[in-house]
C-alpha cells in the first residue's frame, strides 16, 4: 500500500519539549518556561481586550505598525523588521530558506533546544559545538564548520545556560565564519541586560547591511521581558535580501490581530520592562542567596532564570519531582544535554517564595 510520505528525518524528531505546565490538584507555581514575573503590562491586556471585538477580521499581514513602533524604540529602520508567530517561527523559517536537506546546521552543545529541531524538519543535520564552562566557545564553533554548514544559531543570553559571550567574541567569529553561512544571533533574554557594551546582534546587522552582507540575523522576542508569551509575537532584524526570502515563506498572517497591537501598547510601557528588569535581578540575588544557604550548588544567569546543578541525574529528578509535590514547576535539562541541572524561572515573590519553601524541605 502506497502512503502520504513524511519527509526523511520527520519521524526521527521528538517534539519540543515544552516547560511543564501543570501538576495536580492545588495551588501551582509556573517557574518552567521562562515567562514574565510581573505577567503581561497592563496596556497590553488593555490593547488586546480591545482587539477582541474585531476578530472577524484579518490582520494586517506586513505588521506595518508595529515595524514602525520597533524602528523607533529600537532605532531601527522598519524595513529591515520582519515579525513572526514567536520568534521560533524566524528560526525556522533561518533553515527552511537557506539550507537544503542533507546541510548541516550549527549550534552549541547546549543551546536552544528548539534548534536541533528546525535543522530536522528541513531534513538538515544539527551539530552541536562543545561549550566551555556552559559558554559557547567561538573556537569549537568555527572547528565544528563544515562545507555542508549553513546556517549557526547562538542565543546570547543563551537558554538554558543563562551566560553571555562578549561582543568581541562574536566579532570573531563573524570575521571567521564563511560568508555563505548565516549566523542567526537570537536575542529572546537581550532586554534583560543594560550593560552597554552588550549588543545582541543590532550592530552585526547593522554592519551588514552597511557592506552588503547577507549572512546575520538577530531575533528577538516579546514572549519574556514583555509578557506576551501566549500572544506569540516576535520579529526578527535583518538585510533587506533576508526580508525579503523571510517575506515570501511565512504564512501570510502570521502574527494575530491582538498579538499586533499588544505589542504595541507593550513597546509603549518601557516602563513596565524596567520594573520587570529590576524585579528580575533582585529576586534573582535573594533566591541565589537563600538556595546557597541551603547547600545547593546555583548559578546565575544574565537572564530570566538561574541554574541549580545537582550531583547527578537522579538527584536532578528527585528535585524536580520534589518541586512538583509542592506544587511548584520547574524545569529538568535533559533536552540540552544537562541532565543534572534544573532552570528555575524567577517568578513573582510568592512563586519564589514557594520554590524556596521546597528547596528547603529538599536540602534537609
Ligand atoms: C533562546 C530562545 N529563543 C527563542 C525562544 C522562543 O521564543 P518565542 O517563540 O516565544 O518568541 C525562546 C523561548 O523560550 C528562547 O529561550
Amino acid at each position: 500500500m502506497t502512503r502520504p510520505t513524511p519527509r526523511p528525518g520527520i519521524l526521527d524528531i521528538s517534539p519540543y519539549v515544552p516547560g511543564k505546565a501543570k501538576a495536580g490538584a492545588g495551588k501551582v507555581h509556573k517557574l518552567s518556561s521562562n515567562e514574565s514575573a510581573l505577567g503581561p503590562a497592563p496596556s497590553a491586556i488593555k490593547a488586546a481586550e480591545k482587539a477582541a471585538g474585531k476578530l472577524h477580521l484579518y490582520p494586517d499581514g506586513s505588521a506595518t505598525a508595529l515595524r514602525e513602533k520597533l524602528g523607533q524604540v529600537y532605532d531601527l529602520n522598519p524595513d529591515h523588521l520582519v515579525c513572526g508567530n514567536g520568534s521560533d517561527e524566524l528560526l525556522s523559517l533561518s533553515v527552511r530558506c537557506f539550507t537544503e536537506p542533507g546541510d548541516e546546521v550549527l549550534m552549541t552543545k547546549h543551546g536552544f533546544s528548539y534548534y536541533p529541531l528546525c535543522a530536522m524538519a528541513e531534513g538538515c543535520t544539527p551539530v552541536q559545538a562543545e561549550e566551555d564552562d556552559l559558554v559557547a566557545d567561538v573556537d569549537a564553533l568555527l572547528a565544528a564548520v563544515t562545507e555542508k554548514t549553513k546556517v549557526l544559531f547562538l542565543a546570547n543570553p543563551n537558554n538554558p545556560t543563562g551566560t553571555l559571550l562578549p561582543n568581541e567574541e562574536i566579532g570573531r567569529l563573524r570575521e571567521n565564519l564563511r560568508e555563505d553561512i548565516l549566523l542567526v544571533l537570537d536575542g529572546a533574554y537581550a532586554e534583560y541586560l543594560l550593560d552597554t557594551d552588550y549588543d545582541p546582534g543590532t550592530g552585526f546587522v547593522r554592519e551588514a547591511i552597511a557592506t552588503g552582507a547577507d549572512n546575520v540575523v538577530m531575533t528577538r522576542t516579546f514572549s519574556k521581558i514583555y509578557g506576551l508569551g501566549g500572544m506569540r509575537v516576535g520579529w526578527a532584524y535583518a538585510p533587506p535580501s533576508v526580508i525579503d526570502v523571510f517575506n515570501r515563506v511565512r504564512s501570510p498572517f502570521n502574527v494575530t490581530a491582538p498579538g499586533l497591537v499588544a505589542g504595541e501598547a507593550a513597546l509603549d510601557d518601557q516602563d513596565f520592562v524596567e520594573r520587570n528588569r529590576r524585579h528580575n535581578f533582585s529576586e534573582m540575588a535573594r533566591l541565589v542567596q537563600a538556595l546557597r544557604g541551603h547547600g545547593l550548588t546555583v548559578r546565575e544567569t544574565m537572564a530570566n532564570f538561574i541554574l541549580v546543578e545537582l550531583p547527578d541525574t537522579a538527584e536532578a529528578q528527585h528535585f524536580l519531582q520534589h518541586q512538583e509535590n509542592h506544587g511548584v514547576l520547574v524545569r529538568g535539562l535533559s533536552s540540552s544535554n544537562l541532565p543534572n541541572f534544573v532552570r528555575v524561572s524567577i517568578g513573582s515573590r510568592e512563586a519564589n517564595d514557594a520554590f524556596l519553601a521546597a528547596s528547603e524541605s529538599f536540602s534537609r
